[in-house]
């Protein structure tokens, strides 16, 4: 996929994979919101964005996803930064709440575990909540095809 020019959501992208993700994306052309709960670790991912890809390819929003209201000012917010509807929706970080939108690409981080059981004990919620979001990933997926 072609993503030059398009505008990407990354929940929890102050760090770990979502910061990887968010580096793939700008060095293809995307413009990406850098989304996370930490704002020490998002801002100073964003600054060092910024140098290396330019200013206006890159913003920084404080985001709980746990929290729908900041699921709705973090897609407003950056609809109105960046002056153009999102394009992709990374939820790294976590589910969040089903939201109407106008359409884009959808990117749910799984895991292996997402697809595998029987792993260990200590790891059960984790499987448990992966195989959801492989679940609700599939569902979406036949009930709103791109
Ligand atoms: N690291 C791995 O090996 C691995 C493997 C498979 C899947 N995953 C999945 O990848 C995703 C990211 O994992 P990671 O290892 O990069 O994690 P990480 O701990 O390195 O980074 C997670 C980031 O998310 C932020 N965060 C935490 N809770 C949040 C919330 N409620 N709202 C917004 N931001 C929040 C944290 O502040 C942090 O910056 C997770 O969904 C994880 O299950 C990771």
């Amino acid at each position: 996929m072609d993503v030059k020019g398009k505008l990407a959501i990354i929940t929890g992208s102050g760090m770990g994979l979502g910061k990887a993700f968010a580096t793939k994306l700008l060095e293809a052309g995307a413009m990406v919101c850098i989304s996370d709960l930490d704002e020490t670790t998002g801002l100073q991912t964003t600054t060092e964005f910024s140098e290396k890809f330019g200013k206006d390819k890159v913003h920084f929003i404080k985001c709980n996803v746990l929290q729908k209201d900041d699921i709705v000012n973090l897609y407003e917010s950056c609809e109105k930064h960046f002056g153009k509807t999102v394009d992709i929706f990374c939820n790294n970080a976590g589910i969040n709440h089903v939201r109407g939108g106008k359409g884009g690409l959808i990117v749910n981080t799984a895991s292996l575990a997402g697809i595998l059981f029987g792993l260990d004990k200590e790891s059960a919620c984790y499987v448990v909540a992966k195989h959801g979001v492989v679940a609700l990933t599939r569902t979406l997926g036949i009930i709103c095809p791109c």
